[in-house]
């Protein structure tokens, strides 16, 4: 099997870095990307991920410009990006009442603009080959609507929607797209939530606990793979059975 490049956007995060594991276990070159500015935090990774085929280029998928910067140093470093996986998310929770227009903007710039900033840079090489894999990192949140996420669950919706729509553009051109909708798992990201609302929603989840990133990251490896080429267009629920639909 031809090995190939998987570029991992808020690679160095909570999910991002058992996605990038994952991905180079199952024998891809793997680049992370992330803000330049998290220096502490790539350098831990850096270490974490020592000995594997995983690399770090710096970049902002809030910007265009930052974007094409990095698809172009991957291209050039590591060779043509074959996956693309975008997981770089943040959240700014607060109840519309309250919430401040920079938590709308800053959500939906780097939730939902950075999946069009880097879709649009690594589309047009991916087509030209014949051959992508692209996995967008929604949420569960963005299937129910969650209290205090109307940004967020926006977002993640709203990636869904771009996921079924490019799908349908690229289908014929060797190029998947789909979604994964994790539900809340270990990460700093669900940790920042209020201990006392953190334990009623794990007491809601049917399966009891919080999810693993691995597995998270296995749902991305299987999307990835040469052979999941009739899948496309698709989300697939990751969440404990805390949102069960047909
Ligand atoms: N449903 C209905 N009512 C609720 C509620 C809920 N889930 N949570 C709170 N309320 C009620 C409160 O009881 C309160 O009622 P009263 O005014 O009658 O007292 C009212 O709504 C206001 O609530 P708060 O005082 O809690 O409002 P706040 O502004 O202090 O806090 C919040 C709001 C910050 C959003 C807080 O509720 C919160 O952190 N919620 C969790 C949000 C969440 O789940 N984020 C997920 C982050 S992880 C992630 O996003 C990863 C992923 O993909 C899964």
């Amino acid at each position: 099997m031809k090995k190939r490049v998987a570029v991992v956007t808020g690679g160095i995060g909570g999910l991002g870095t058992e996605i990038c594991k994952k991905l180079a276990e199952a024998g891809n070159t793997v680049v992370a990307t992330d803000l330049a500015a998290r220096a502490e935090r790539v350098e831990s990774f850096k270490k974490d991920v020592a000995g594997l085929d995983i690399h770090f280029v710096p970049g902002d998928v809030g910007d265009f410009d930052s974007c094409a910067k990095v698809v172009q140093q991957v291209e050039s470093e590591y060779g043509a990006v074959d996956i693309l996986v975008n997981a770089a998310g943040i959240t700014r929770d607060g109840t519309l009442r309250k919430m401040e227009r920079t938590q709308w903007n800053d959500v939906l710039r780097i939730n939902l603009d950075g999946v069009f900033n880097m879709c649009r840079n690594a589309v047009d090489g991916m087509l030209a080959r014949g051959y992508g894999r692209i996995i967008n990192i929604s949420s569960v949140n963005g299937q129910t609507g969650q209290f205090g996420q109307t940004n967020y669950s926006a977002a993640k919706a709203g990636m869904h929607g771009f996921t079924m729509a490019m799908a349908r553009e690229v289908a014929r051109k060797g190029v998947t797209v789909n979604s994964i909708s994790p539900g809340y798992c270990e990460t700093a990201l669900v940790m920042a939530v209020p201990e006392d609302v953190r334990n009623k929603i794990i007491d809601s989840v049917p399966v009891g606990r919080l999810g693993k990133p691995s597995e998270i990251a296995r749902t991305v490896s299987f999307l990835a793979a040469e052979d999941a080429g009739f899948i496309t267009g698709a989300n697939i629920p990751v969440n404990g059975g805390l949102f069960m639909s047909s």
